[in-house]
């Protein structure tokens, strides 16, 4: 069976400015890489097949430029992206690395950081509709606290409904295509950050103004810090219709945030991910939130992105494999895979069926004593992920 593993646009792999421009600082030592030109980044990713960018607001334009430094770098960057083709579908706001969000951005007890946060966010908001993002990104990297004594959570959760709605409605008032998707993370660079998981976020969403505008980002990075199952939280998040978008990188459980490159750590965990959306049909973009090792020039900030593209498509095509491997399929039947899309009660709960479930002779004992196969099954994935199938 031959595998093309050459990315081409049709597979929607994006990369932020910040992610094939990460210079390799980490908190003990400096900048072992030079800067990125944005216009330079555009170019080498549609030689590598991406279909987009993403960026924060600051990694284009830079704080503190004037309205006509950012009319001069918004139409250049422009320029680049009519001449390679590539797509800018996402949109952020970089409320982290300025002093000013210390304390917090939408969620900081002092309410001009607020007003500031909530201000920078709009214009962000502007800058990602002019070239063309249909998705904003909130990470809320210093919403949280490591003296709980100094935050109170619910009112923070308060302000930071406030502002999710404030955006909301500005979206609305201009006229926008753009949805939001909340960034879920347990911690760092705050000792624990509001929205920890894909959990709180989701529970979040229901008490905003315009739910339906807001969906999540989740991360693998992000959860598998807490220990979950990546898998399973975007598997939840679709089941909520609320996938918006998705960052793919690498992580080993209980570690600082890695961001490693797609599938370094964690393959199992990637394959079902990989094998999750394709088998959904999810048509947002693959994007990898994720950077190269430190120790890397340029020449392996490349090959870190085509790793992480090669990764995906190697998983994907592993997916299609598992669907046509007569083993696994038969597996699968013995471990009674697809029951569970039977309802447990097909004639309803009303009083009949309640009274017909009691009549109903079910064996424990019987039930009990199946077997389910699932060493077999999970050592034959085994074997399909370790390449011998
Ligand atoms: C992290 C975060 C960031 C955000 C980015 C987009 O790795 O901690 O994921 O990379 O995704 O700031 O808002
Ligand atoms: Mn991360
Ligand atoms: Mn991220």
């Amino acid at each position: 069976m031959s595998t093309d593993l050459t990315p081409t646009p049709e597979d929607r792999f994006t990369f932020g400015l910040w992610t094939v421009g990460n210079r390799g600082r980490d908190p003990f030592g400096f900048e072992t890489r030079g800067m990125l030109d944005p216009v330079d980044a555009v170019y080498a990713l549609a030689d590598l097949g991406a279909y987009g960018v993403n960026f924060h607001d600051d990694d284009l334009v830079p704080f503190g430029s004037s309205a006509s430094e950012r009319a001069a770098i918004v139409k250049r960057f422009r320029g680049a992206l009519d001449e390679s083709g590539l797509r800018v579908p996402m949109a952020t706001t970089n409320l982290f690395s300025h002093p000013i969000f210390k304390e917090g951005g939408f969620t900081a007890n002092d309410a001009s950081v607020r007003r500031f946060a909530l201000r920078k966010t709009l214009d962000a908001i502007d800058l990602g509709a002019e070239l063309g993002a249909s998705v904003y990104v909130m990470w809320g990297g210093r919403e949280g606290c490591e003296v709980d004594a100094a935050k109170d959570v619910r009112g923070a959760l308060d302000r930071y409904a406030e502002a999710v709605d404030a955006c909301c409605a500005y979206v609305r008032d201009r006229g926008y295509d753009m949805r939001f998707a909340l960034e879920p993370k347990p911690n760092e660079p705050r000792g624990d950050i509001l929205l920890p998981t894909v959990g709180h976020a989701l529970a979040f969403i229901e008490r905003l103004t315009w739910p339906e505008m807001v969906g999540l980002n989740p991360e693998f990075a992000h959860e598998t810090m807490s220990g979950l199952s990546f898998h399973h939280a975007v598997a939840q998040t679709l089941w909520a219709d609320k996938l918006f978008h998705i960052d793919l990188n690498a992580q080993r459980i209980g570690k600082y945030d890695q961001d490693f490159r797609f599938g370094s750590e964690g393959v199992r965990d990637a394959f079902y991910t990989v094998k999750l959306l394709e088998d959904s049909g999810w048509d947002g973009c693959r994007h990898f939130d994720a950077h190269a090792y430190r120790t890397e020039n340029l020449d392996g900030v490349w090959d870190f992105a085509r790793g992480c593209m090669r990764t995906y498509l190697i998983l994907r095509d592993k997916a299609r494999r598992f669907h046509l491997d007569s083993e696994i399929q038969a597996a699968m039947l013995e471990a009674r895979v697809a029951a569970i899309l039977e309802p447990t009660m097909p004639d309803g709960v009303g009083p009949e069926a309640i009274a017909a479930l009691r009549d109903e002779s079910i064996s424990a004992d019987e039930l009990g004593a199946v077997g389910y196969g699932l060493e077999r099954l999970d050592q034959l994935v085994n074997e399909l992920l370790l390449g011998i199938r």
